[in-house]
């Protein structure tokens, strides 16, 4: 489990390549780097130059770190990020999120490409994360587990507000002057890498999730451990099967795809949350 000195050692090196003082961190997820392009005055840092940083290895998450500015605002942004199902550790998985704590942010932007449950759902819509469900943590997995560091945050955080409400609030507003179709919805966390049975999904319709992913989750946890605000967003690229031999079955292919059409509307309401945030 890497620890406080290790995260420290990451922002130093960063720090070495600019000075800028972040304050808003943001992750894009499978085919929504995108935004990264319209960063000015990037710095741009591949993760294998970070010492513990994790890579990674999926197509459509490119492995850089980018600082710059967007809408006058300082921020650093990771273009891709690494998942569970690569077989990180979670506590290697929000490695980074750890980091940018370091490096000064207090505010997470979180985007994931998420397949949607709820039948009023389609591809193309945002979902705004009002909760989630994390069904790897029931399975004993949860980058908290371990000797808990005081000085980053308390052993027994609270998740009842984990998705910050004004946030939620601005970037639904957003969404809607410009457009896109946006819910709010909760988020379940599976591991993967094999898409959902089914089976699953009818489960998951029960049992209250609107839309299901394979990231995300262990970021938000890691962040409000040390009481970073956050804001996360599913672009929904399939919607998730839900009966046997249908003769359908959800591909990467069709997650970058319906990327495509997600990247300029995630990055409007990014946007229109920075500007809001100024
Ligand atoms: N299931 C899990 N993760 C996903 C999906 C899905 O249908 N679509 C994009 N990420």
């Amino acid at each position: 489990m890497p620890s406080s000195a290790e995260y420290q050692q990451a922002a130093a090196v960063i720090r070495q390549r600019t000075s800028l003082p972040v304050r808003v961190g943001i992750v894009l997820g499978s085919g929504l780097g995108g935004l990264a392009d319209e960063v000015q005055g990037a710095v741009t840092i591949p993760y294998g130059d970070i010492p513990g940083w994790p890579q990674s290895t999926v197509p459509g998450h490119s492995g850089t770190l980018v600082i710059g500015k967007l809408d006058d605002v300082p921020v650093v942004l990771q273009r891709g990020r690494a998942h569970f199902y690569e077989g990180y550790s979670a506590q290697q998985v929000t490695f980074p999120i750890r980091v940018m704590h370091f490096l000064g942010v207090q505010a997470l932007i979180l985007t994931n490409a998420a397949g949607g449950i709820n039948a009023s759902y389609r591809v193309g819509d945002v979902m705004i994360l009002n909760d989630h469900l994390n069904f790897v943590g029931m399975t004993g997995l949860n980058p908290l587990i371990g000797p808990n560091d005081d000085s980053l945050g308390e052993r027994f955080p609270g998740m009842s507000g984990a998705y910050d409400r004004d946030l939620r609030n601005v970037a639904r507003s957003v969404a809607q002057a410009a457009n896109v179709p946006v819910h709010e919805g909760v988020y379940a966390w599976l591991s993967g890498p094999n898409f959902e049975t089914p089976a699953e999904i009818r489960m998951l319709r029960t049992v209250g999730a609107d839309a299901v992913g394979m990231s995300t989750v262990p970021e938000v946890l890691v962040a409000r451990h040390m009481h970073m605000r956050v804001l996360a967003m599913s672009g929904i690229t399939n919607a998730a099967i839900a009966e046997v031999d249908s003769g359908m079955e959800a591909t990467h292919e069709e997650v970058l795809e319906a990327g495509k059409l997600l990247v300029p509307r995630m990055s409007s309401v990014i946007h229109g949350v920075l500007r809001a945030l100024i």
